[in-house]
């Protein structure tokens, strides 16, 4: 084990990975990784997102403890724990609501200082919230726009807006929705996260993180953010989700990243590891069947 709580044959601190730093274009072949995958080309691939020997406390509460972290393009990364892990807070360093108190980011291999939610925007890093931050009463373009709405002269661009909207809903195949000006009170749960994926989407992300998308949905919702998340990744984003439902997490992701007590005790391939292994290393942060001791 590596000082920081991760299982790298590269421990250094800071830059623990237990596989490949990088992925190569012949771990993708290897992995058979079906012929609509976004492929790269002939080189190794540098992280979309890589963080080092993050530490992040609340007053006297260290929530995180010199995690690593990193996402890939073309890939669903899943970020798992128990509750009270530390997940909504990395995903809050990432997005930069909670900038990291100590540690490294780096954004397509290039260090960066992520201090707020807009630095984290410019740099094509999109975060669907846990508790979604949608406005019931405002509708969909409203929603996707909030912020950054388009003008023509000094009136709103409700046009190009509205088109924008379908756009970037049909570009994640939604069906269910009527219309672009319905309020987002009167969606269902399932449409609403449908709605956030899509305001995150619709920024030209390189990055989208979902923290716990499908929570609340039921069976047939869930199935359709699951091929959401597996779209937004086939379409070359590095996409992150936060999840405690292992069904899902081995349905969409490529890779699997363990935080326990606020220490990233593994990052795994998911065609690595079985069902058992990983709740065992979210329950007790060992992965002994793995090899690996906390
Ligand atoms: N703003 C805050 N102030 C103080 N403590 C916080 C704050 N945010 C989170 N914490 C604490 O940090 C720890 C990790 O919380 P976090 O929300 O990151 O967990 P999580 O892994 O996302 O859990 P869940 O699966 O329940 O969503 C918890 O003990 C929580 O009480
Ligand atoms: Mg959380």
């Amino acid at each position: 084990m590596t000082s920081d709580g991760t299982f790298g044959e590269h421990g250094s601190s800071g830059a623990p990975w237990n596989a490949a730093d990088t992925l190569t274009d012949h771990d993708r072949l290897a992995r058979g990784g079906g012929v609509a995958r976004w492929e790269p080309l002939g080189m190794s691939v540098t992280p979309a997102l890589d963080l080092r020997g993050i530490d992040k406390s609340f007053g006297s509460v260290r929530v995180l403890h010199d995690v690593a972290f990193r996402a890939y393009p073309g890939e669903v990364t899943a970020l798992v724990g128990d509750n009270g892990a530390g997940k909504t807070t990395l995903v809050r360093c990432i997005g930069g609501v909670h900038p990291p108190d100590a540690g490294e980011y780096r954004f397509e291999g290039n260090p960066v200082r992520v201090c707020g939610p807009r630095d984290a925007a410019r740099l094509g890093i999109e975060i669907v919230h846990q508790d979604l931050a949608l406005c019931e009463n405002l509708d969909i373009v409203q929603n996707l726009f909030l912020g950054r709405e388009r003008h023509r002269g000094l009136a709103l661009d409700e046009d190009t807006m509205e088109e924008m909207a379908r756009t970037a809903l049909s570009g994640l195949s939604v069906r269910t929705i009527g219309s672009v000006r319905q309020r987002i009170s009167t969606l269902s749960g399932g449409q609403r996260q449908t709605v956030a994926i899509a305001r995150a989407v619709l920024w030209d992300s390189k990055v989208v993180v979902l923290d716990e998308p499908a929570a609340a949905l039921g069976v047939a919702q869930t199935q359709q953010v699951l091929e959401t998340v597996r779209r937004l990744a086939d379409r070359g984003l590095a996409v992150v989700l936060v999840s405690h439902n292992m069904n899902d997490v081995f349905a969409v992701s490529d890779r699997i990243s363990v935080l326990y007590l606020g220490r990233m005790v593994a990052q795994v391939r998911t065609a690595d590891v079985t069902h058992r292994q990983v709740v065992e290393l979210i329950t007790a942060g060992t992965g002994e069947a793995l090899g690996q001791r906390r």
